[in-house]
């Protein structure tokens, strides 16, 4: 990580400044009930550090796709309470986020206080990274900490733009965990090095295959993007989701890639995705017409927790099956626990953010992996070794 970080920061930089600390609350919710507020927990340790240091914290952050305008159902307000309950402190809020009102609210904050302003997203400009919203953005804080990893792949202005208008520009506690984990896996990792892949779309990881197959000792595929590999093996695919346009793109990698690329051998399959109750397994070469495949099959579950228990990195993104329906969810719960058994014995294990990252909380595995990421689509970026822009923007550290 060559980005400056809050620790980097000098106390007379810290003490009674205002930080502008953008995190990612962009949490799940059920009206005003928070259901997964581990993004929520994962923002302490920044906030934490920079108030026991006197700063005066402001906090940023969007939630859901509010498109420019307020929507009070997307509101921080619930975040607010959720984060002062972890806390065990006060965390002021305050409605609107680039006005009068909380700019003066920044400046009666007292050394060690916390802030919250409304979502970012309410405001018009903020998704474009318009520059006019940055520079307002940046009358909020004295200086700037970016500590929101899953958003760190939007160029928006309070992860990126607000950044030119206000220094220091620094990485938060968990922008610099996500960065260092996935860029030692990626630069440097413990061998044998496995990565799984799972989902529904080959396309949305092709970038990510071709980045990682240099890379890796095994690159085990599940989840629906295994039958686009099938179609292009030639084998019967049945009513299992195939991507017909990207068939020739998966026949060029299985001819490049050797015996790295490993697919399933066995499938469960239905004749429907709301018919678990006729899940059955059968071999990759058996899949019936009429029925599709919905998750790994057992022999499959078998070798690929055995791959992972020789391994000394994993990284994971996506599930291997529809995880959300029981009867379609015994792949991506094996790997779950192959890896949570692999972290014990030592290995560095890191599960890629949104939905294995929910699999493996559901499965309560969190705790048992080296690291959960915070970021579905960023982590992602990250692999397929796109530069970030939320980390681009920061200050690089001297050498
Ligand atoms: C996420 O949940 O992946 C991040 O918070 C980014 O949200 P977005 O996809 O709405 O930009």
């Amino acid at each position: 990580m060559n980005k400056k970080t809050v620790r980097d920061l000098r106390d007379e930089e810290v003490r009674g400044k205002r930080a502008l600390v953008r995190c990612d609350f962009n949490v799940p919710l059920e009206g005003a009930r928070i259901t997964d507020d581990s993004r929520i927990k994962a923002s302490l340790p920044t906030i934490e550090h920079l108030a026991g240091r006197g700063a005066r914290v402001v906090l940023l952050s969007h939630l859901g796709r509010p498109k420019g305008k307020p929507d009070a159902k997307y509101s921080l307000q619930p975040v607010g309470i959720r984060l002062e309950e972890l806390r065990g402190k006060p965390v002021q809020f305050v409605e609107s986020t680039d006005t009068d009102e909380a700019i003066k609210a920044t400046h009666s904050l007292k050394d060690g206080e916390v802030l919250l302003l409304e979502n970012t997203r309410f405001l018009g400009g903020e998704e474009e990274n318009d520059p006019r919203l940055s520079r307002a953005l940046a009358e909020l804080g004295d200086f700037y900490v970016n500590d929101a990893f899953g958003a760190a792949h939007r160029a928006h202005s309070s992860t990126a733009g607000v950044a030119e208008y206000l220094k220091p520009a620094v990485a938060g506690l968990l922008l610099e965990k996500e960065l260092e984990y996935l860029g030692k896996a990626l630069a440097d990792p413990k061998r044998p090095f496995v990565a799984i892949l799972g989902g529904a779309k080959i396309s949305g990881k092709i970038d990510v295959i071709e980045q990682l197959l240099p890379k890796v000792d095994a690159l085990l595929i599940g989840g629906a993007m295994a039958c686009t590999f099938f179609r292009a093996m030639g084998l019967e695919t049945g009513k299992s989701l195939v991507e017909e346009d990207r068939v020739d793109m998966a026949k060029d990698i299985l001819d490049r890639a050797g015996t790295t690329l490993i697919l399933p051998h066995d499938a469960i399959v239905a004749p429907a995705i709301d018919r678990p109750e006729s899940a059955h397994a059968v071999t990759r070469a058996a899949i019936p017409p009429g029925e599709g495949m919905f998750d790994i099959g057992p022999k499959t579950a078998e070798s690929y927790s055995r791959a992972v228990a020789t391994a000394k990195t994993v990284i994971w993104n996506g599930p291997m099956g529809v995880s959300e329906t029981p009867a379609f969810a015994g792949g991506t719960q094996a790997i779950a626990r192959a890896m949570a058994a692999a972290t014990d014995k030592g290995a560095i294990t890191i599960v890629g953010g949104g939905d294995s990252a929910a699999a493996v909380a559901e499965a309560g595995l969190s705790e048992r992996m080296s690291h959960v990421s915070t970021g579905g689509g960023a982590s992602l970026e990250f692999l397929e070794g796109k530069v970030l822009p939320g980390v681009a923007a920061l200050e690089d550290r001297a050498e």
